[in-house]
């Protein structure tokens, strides 16, 4: 594994689980494999799980890690070429990235969507940027269009919960009084459709997610039959991908219940958080038993620390 952008990059999906529980069992058993080594973790926005699970992640693996606000603490960085840079952008990414590179070992970025312009958006602009300028590997922290580490811990989680071969997941759109990228769920469906699951999106009209991702997979307008049987309830919010970036609904019927769960084969409640209680999710399903997040977000960590220790065992 070289970058790590998307779930796409997985070569074995089966393996990596593996390697993930193996760090889950024993966290410190590869603790000589990153030592002397720097990983540079720069956000563009905002983090709570992604920032510290990863940190934690190198850390389990005797990595430095060093952490930057870019939009904060940082130069504003200008993307495009050929530009007179008289505005308020000071450094451009051509330097940036390779001046960076220069003082890590593995470089990982988390910019989110513009959700104005979605041909920026879907080709990772800034990743790619990233990718095509630096000399270390790159990994994702959720960039425009994928969320891949989140991804993994979701794909973890299922096997450690799931009580029968082939478990039923449902992806469920749920209403945010914000526009929300598509990052989530594009690496959710693309992970569940590696797995050995039955696999369906439910969302109203409009809220398609990107055809080529879902391509293949079952999408069905009522939530309540969606539900039927199933094992597994992940929830995610999603802005329109058709109308781009757009609120089309916030539609409350849409939020998980207790009652809805009642459909399900006692399902379990997954959301990758941070969640909007009673807009998403009401409060009786997220502080009842059925809810999975905790030990989900837990997950993220061995799902970094998979990833990275791949990287580093091809340095
Ligand atoms: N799920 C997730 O990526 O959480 P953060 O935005 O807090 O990192």
């Amino acid at each position: 594994m070289k970058h790590f952008t998307s779930v796409d990059d997985i070569q074995d999906l089966n393996a990596l689980l593996d390697i993930a529980q193996n760090h889950k069992q024993n966290p410190f058993a590869n603790e000589d494999l990153g030592r002397r080594k720097t990983i540079g973790l720069l956000f563009f926005n905002p983090s709570l799980r992604t920032r510290l699970s990863t940190q934690k992640a190198a850390s389990n693996l005797g990595m430095q890690a060093m952490v930057m606000n870019l939009n904060t603490e940082g130069w504003l960085l200008e993307f495009e070429d050929g530009v007179v840079m008289n505005g308020n952008k000071a450094e451009h990414i051509r330097e940036a990235a390779q001046v960076v590179s220069q003082y890590c070992d593995i470089l990982a970025v988390r910019s989110f969507p513009t959700l104005a312009d979605k041909q920026k958006d879907v080709s990772e602009h800034v990743i790619s940027a990233f990718k095509k300028f630096a000399s270390v590997p790159i990994v994702s922290l959720e960039g425009s269009s994928e969320h891949p580490l989140q991804a993994v811990a979701d794909a973890l989680t299922i096997r450690e919960f799931k009580t029968k071969n082939r478990p039923k997941v449902v992806l469920t759109w749920a209403p945010h009084p914000k526009a929300l990228p598509h990052a989530v769920p594009n690496s959710f469906a693309k992970i569940m459709k590696l797995s050995d699951v039955d696999f369906i999106i439910t969302n109203p009209d409009g809220y398609d997610l990107d055809p080529k991702i879902t391509n293949g997979v079952t999408i069905e307008r009522d939530q309540n039959k969606a539900f039927e049987n199933a094992d597994f309830i992940y929830a995610k919010n999603w802005s329109s991908f058709e109308n781009y970036g757009q609120i089309l609904s916030q539609d409350l019927s849409w939020t998980i219940t207790s009652e809805k769960l009642k459909l399900t084969n006692s399902a379990k409640f997954m959301h990758c958080l941070p969640v909007r209680r009673n807009m998403i999710v009401s409060d009786e399903v997220l502080d009842s038993e059925s809810s999975i997040v905790i030990p989900q977000a837990n997950n993220r960590t061995f799902a970094a620390q998979a990833v990275l220790s791949e990287i580093l065992k091809n340095q």
